[in-house]
């Protein structure tokens, strides 16, 4: 379709697969999969969930929320859902909602989804774009339960969320239903986000490390959001952290955005590299610019 080739997308990006939801698969076909997944992982039963928090810059319909779909699907009767729009950070975002909401006793088991179907939004003649971007989803159960004495704290230990609206046109959609009332398309100005991604989520890491006083050195997994193999490479080589402790998904699904962040975790949890009790770091920038990260001892 556009003038490219595998060996300059995998040597440029690292990407050598990615998905593309079937013709007619929706965000939330994609997110309740996740959510079914994840609740069979947790052992738990759908009813037990009474918040569902969903990042996702690539909703069913403009409205109601996504997450309000997930809910039905899964046949909850009670408890609150709603979508977190936050493009390639929202998982972060939406980590941090549901941890802040779990702490103030607004709920007590939650399912924070990313979940995304970005092959919608592509200009499929722009060869910036159009072969970076996937489809995919994942989820997350986040439980309110009190440490046992003497044990450390486990769960999110801290976030640190950012944005800075004046850099809107460096990654955006040109469509929306109050400007153009059409969907519009994604446009990016990849080097310049590439450059404040290497600078911001660098920041983040040390700011979420040193919320929670952890050294950086201590943390056992980073968990970034999977754009580019190479802003991975660059961050860790800034920070020191070696690449082995850095997990990479990125050659497997591409930039799922607000999905790709829980896709890359699972799969160092199913693989068995991710461990009770270890400290894993995520983070992720996107569209905004939003960035942020957040710690967890999982
Ligand atoms: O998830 C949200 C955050 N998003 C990101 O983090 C993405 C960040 N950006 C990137 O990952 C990289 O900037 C890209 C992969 C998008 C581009 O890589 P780059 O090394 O920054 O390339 P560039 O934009 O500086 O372009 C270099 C050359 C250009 O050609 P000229 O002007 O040097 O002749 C582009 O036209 O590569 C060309 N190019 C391509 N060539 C073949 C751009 N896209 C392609 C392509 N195939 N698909």
């Amino acid at each position: 379709m556009v003038d490219t080739s595998d060996a300059w997308i995998q040597e440029r990006t690292g990407i050598k697969e990615r998905r593309i939801a079937a013709e007619g698969e929706r965000t939330s076909d994609l997110a309740l999969h996740a959510a079914r997944a994840a609740l069979s992982a947790a052992k738990l039963p759908a009813e037990s969930i009474d918040l569902i928090v969903l990042a996702t810059a690539t909703p069913d319909l403009t409205f109601p929320a996504t997450a309000t779909r997930v809910q039905a699907g899964l046949g909850i009767e009670s408890g609150a859902a709603f979508d977190i729009q936050a493009v390639c950070s929202g998982f972060i975002y939406a980590l941090a909602m549901a941890d802040n909401m779990l702490v103030r006793g607004q709920a007590q088991t939650a399912l924070v989804i990313g979940a995304e179907t970005f092959s919608r939004i592509l200009d499929w003649t722009d060869r910036g774009t159009c072969v970076l971007f996937g489809d995919g989803a994942g989820a997350l159960v986040l439980q309110a339960q009190e440490s046992a004495p003497g044990a450390p704290e486990r769960g999110v230990m801290s976030t640190y969320l950012r944005s800075d609206g004046r850099l809107h046109d460096l990654l955006y959609v040109d469509g929306g239903p109050s400007q153009t009332q059409t969907v519009g398309h994604l446009r990016m100005q990849g080097n310049a986000v590439f450059r404040q991604a290497v600078n911001h989520i660098s920041d983040a890491i040390r700011q979420a490390a040193a919320r929670a006083e952890i050294a950086v050195e201590e943390i056992d997994w980073f968990v970034p959001h999977q754009a580019n193999q190479r802003i991975l490479d660059a961050v860790a080589s800034r920070l020191g952290i070696p690449l082995e402790r850095m997990v990479s998904t990125v050659a497997l699904h591409g930039n799922t955005s607000a999905a790709s962040i829980p896709l890359a975790l699972n799969t160092a949890v199913e693989d068995g590299r991710i461990q009770p009790g270890q400290l894993v770091l995520m983070e992720a920038l996107g569209g905004g610019m939003t960035w942020g990260a957040a710690l967890a001892r999982w």
